[in-house]
């Protein structure tokens, strides 16, 4: 007999992941990594609904509304984890994510827009935010082909951009490369909650057995079956319309992430020209309309002119998962073993990275980080108990 210390090992939860977007897939491959079995089931294909619509703007500072100050720390922590976090990613799937670093370039359109632009860059200012203000003509030493009607602009060179796309690849690649099991076209029927714990989902008509549930099915997380009021995030789709173009890859026009009145405007590196987004509270509502892509085609139009002759490459719609805070839920619920990852409304690539990493040191160790912790599902538990008994979400 060996005099070798024995080390026990800690056994390691089953897990059943609801939804294969970017926090279902990146939590799923934290998990399988670290030894547990995973099976992630979704709807669809994984990642193609907000995941593959985003923009994948990493935009902390200049996406920061009044009434978001809250959310701010988070957003700031989890930007500072993405060059990391795209490393490791990329090492461990082998594909690349096309991190930019050019930073963004906020700009009023005419003079008209200025004042408001430099409301903005003073309220951005007084939380401590790093960014610059330009004049028109220091804007368009930066972008150049800017419209001559841009006479002032903000430039974050902190928020930068990523390929959502690819970052959806990545994560599939991961954690399939981590032993993860992944069941597209798989919709779950339910979720099966006995005793006020966890015990699994019910899919295709069977009982998948799992210790712990993650609930990470973006808009749609406050329709799965079986859950309780008060573990249901209160969620509702907020509807984007998009659409891209196509730039000569060798030719771009433009480098940095550009916003302007009523559009933004990021550039990839193959070329594609992505301009969004509408912001419409239209539920599921999947249609194109003239009038919303017209909009984003003006507005893009004004700053920059030289998208005219440029060939329209895809349009589509996404559902932003929004939440009543317009704040991310994430982290335990009053079921045992089932845990939320969701409302993440417009910074889902934003905080792919703290997501990923804070509910999965939770469903590993029960370690909740304090930077988390106000962004569980009981801050909506008084509403939620008072609606329970209307049978409304409001
Ligand atoms: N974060 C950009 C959007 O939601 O449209």
């Amino acid at each position: 007999m060996s005099n070798a210390p024995t080390v026990l090992q800690k056994k390691r939860p089953t897990v059943a992941v609801v939804g294969g977007g970017i926090c279902g897939l990146g939590i799923g491959w934290r998990l399988a990594a670290a030894g547990c079995k995973v099976d992630v089931f979704d709807r669809g294909k994984a990642g193609r609904e907000a995941s593959w619509a985003a923009a994948g703007m990493l935009a902390a500072r200049v996406e920061t509304e009044p009434g978001e100050e809250p959310l701010l720390a988070l957003n700031l922590e989890s930007q500072a984890d993405w060059p990391a976090f795209a490393s490791e990613l990329e090492a461990a799937s082998g594909l690349t994510l096309d991190y930019r670093d050019e930073g963004t370039l906020v700009v009023a359109a005419h003079r008209d827009d200025a004042a408001e632009l430099r409301n903005t860059y003073e309220f951005h200012k007084s939380l401590d935010l790093d960014v610059t203000w330009l004049t028109g003509g220091q804007a368009r030493r930066i972008e150049p082909h800017l419209a001559p009607g841009v006479s002032a602009a903000v430039l974050s060179e902190g928020d930068h951009q990523v390929d959502n796309r690819q970052l959806v690849l990545a994560l599939r690649e991961a954690f399939l490369r981590a032993g993860g099991t992944l069941h597209e076209e798989t919709a779950v029927d339910a979720i099966d909650i006995e005793g006020g714990q966890a015990k699994g989902i019910l899919v295709a008509g069977e009982r998948h057995e799992a210790d712990m549930v993650l609930l990470a099915a973006g808009a749609w997380s406050y329709d799965i079956d079986g859950v309780p009021p008060a573990a249901r995030p209160p969620v509702r789709p907020l509807k984007g319309q998009m659409l891209s173009l196509q730039m000569e890859p060798r030719a771009p026009i433009m480098d940095h992430v550009l916003w302007g009145p009523g559009i933004y405007i990021v550039p990839r590196r193959d070329g594609t020209l992505i301009l969004g987004a509408t912001v419409e509270e239209k539920g599921f509502d999947a249609d194109l309309t003239a009038g919303g892509v017209f909009r984003l085609l003006e507005a893009a139009w004004e700053i920059l002119p030289q998208i005219e002759e440029l060939p329209i490459k895809e349009m589509w719609v996404g559902f932003r998962p929004t939440s009543r805070d317009d704040a991310p839920i994430l982290g335990p619920t009053p079921v045992d073993g089932l845990v939320v990852a969701t409302g993440h409304h417009r910074n889902g690539v934003l905080l792919a990275p703290l997501t990923i990493d804070a509910v999965s040191a939770f469903m590993l160790d029960g370690t909740l980080l304090k930077s988390i912790e106000p962004f569980g599902i009981d801050r909506f538990a008084v509403r939620q108990n008072r609606t329970a008994s209307t049978g409304s979400q409001e």
